[in-house]
């Protein structure tokens, strides 16, 4: 399971000028929220969530933001990628009236849950937040699985004008949501969880990988906690004893990164 295994990519969708899906063969059970090390040959290992689960095809779904992730975004039908994983725990998805908060990239991760939730006859919610109208993907995608998905952008190009945390709040306070899901920027997961009262509330975190198997210590956030390990999904209450939750990450080296200074 932690050397890598070649596959081939199968198909590739351009989502947005910096985002894109590439399918691969790869029959290993996968759960929504789990991530896999991703090997681009000769260039890189990085860790990226599953974004399509079917039995024998999976897919991720990336922002083009540095080496590894434009290379990723240049592969064609048949080029080669190692695959390592599926590693980290999965969400519980306990609630029974679930809201589902995207942010950015987040709204890959999430889809195979909310579609999950569909399949198992409880409606979702969904708050797709983007910086502008370009950068949404999957809108159509989880409407067809029959979700009830509200866009937002921060300049007001589609949907509400504000951010995703901002209709997050308006929607508590009128509806009877007991379960919060999230992924995206680790500031606006933070402010989801100061208004997340007693429902459930679960998050995916990011942070700079090696071994994603829990040995080398690179992605520990606060006490002994390893995102790859023990996480990435943390639930509220652990996630209340994090004090780097919504502070800070760290680089390459360990070097701690404030989100207010990160690009
Ligand atoms: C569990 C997990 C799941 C992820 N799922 C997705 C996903 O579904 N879609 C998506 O677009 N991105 C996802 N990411 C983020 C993605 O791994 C990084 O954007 C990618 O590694 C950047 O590599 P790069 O060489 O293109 O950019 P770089 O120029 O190397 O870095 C750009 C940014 O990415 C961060 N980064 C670089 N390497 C890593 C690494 N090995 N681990 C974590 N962060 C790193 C850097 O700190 C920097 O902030 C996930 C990260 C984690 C930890
Ligand atoms: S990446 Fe090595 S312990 Fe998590």
């Amino acid at each position: 399971m932690n050397a890598p295994r070649i596959t081939t990519v199968h198909t590739g969708k351009q989502e947005t000028p910096t985002v894109k899906t590439l399918t691969f063969k790869d029959p290993s059970p996968i759960v929504p929220g789990q991530f896999y090390m991703i090997w681009i040959p000769g260039v890189d290992e990085i860790p990226m969530s599953v974004s399509y689960i079917s039995e024998s095809i999976k897919a991720i779904t990336f922002r083009r933001i540095g080496d590894a992730t434009e290379a990723l975004f240049n592969l064609r039908k048949g080029d080669a990628i190692g695959l390592r994983g599926p590693y980290g725990n999965g969400f519980a998805l306990k609630g029974r009236r679930p809201l589902f908060i995207a942010g950015g990239t987040g709204a890959a991760m999430l889809a195979p849950a909310i579609e999950l939730i569909q399949r198992k006859k409880r409606t979702a919610t969904v708050i797709l937040g983007a910086k502008t109208k370009g950068d949404l993907f999957f809108e159509r995608r989880l409407s067809r699985a029959g979700a009830r998905v509200l866009v937002t952008t921060d300049d007001g190009s589609k949907g509400y004008h504000g951010f995703a945390s901002d209709l997050a709040k308006d929607l508590l306070k009128n509806a009877s949501y007991d379960a919060m899901y999230t992924c995206g920027p680790e500031p606006m997961m933070k402010t989801l969880l100061a208004f997340s009262g007693q429902r459930v509330f679960e998050a995916s975190l990011e942070r700079y990988m090696k071994c994603a198997i829990g040995l080398c210590g690179q992605c520990c956030i606060g006490e002994g906690v390893r995102v790859c390990a023990d996480g990435p999904i943390f639930n509220g209450k652990t996630l209340k004893t994090i004090p780097d939750f919504g502070r800070f990450k760290r680089d390459a080296s360990g070097g701690k990164i404030s989100f207010s200074q990160a690009p």
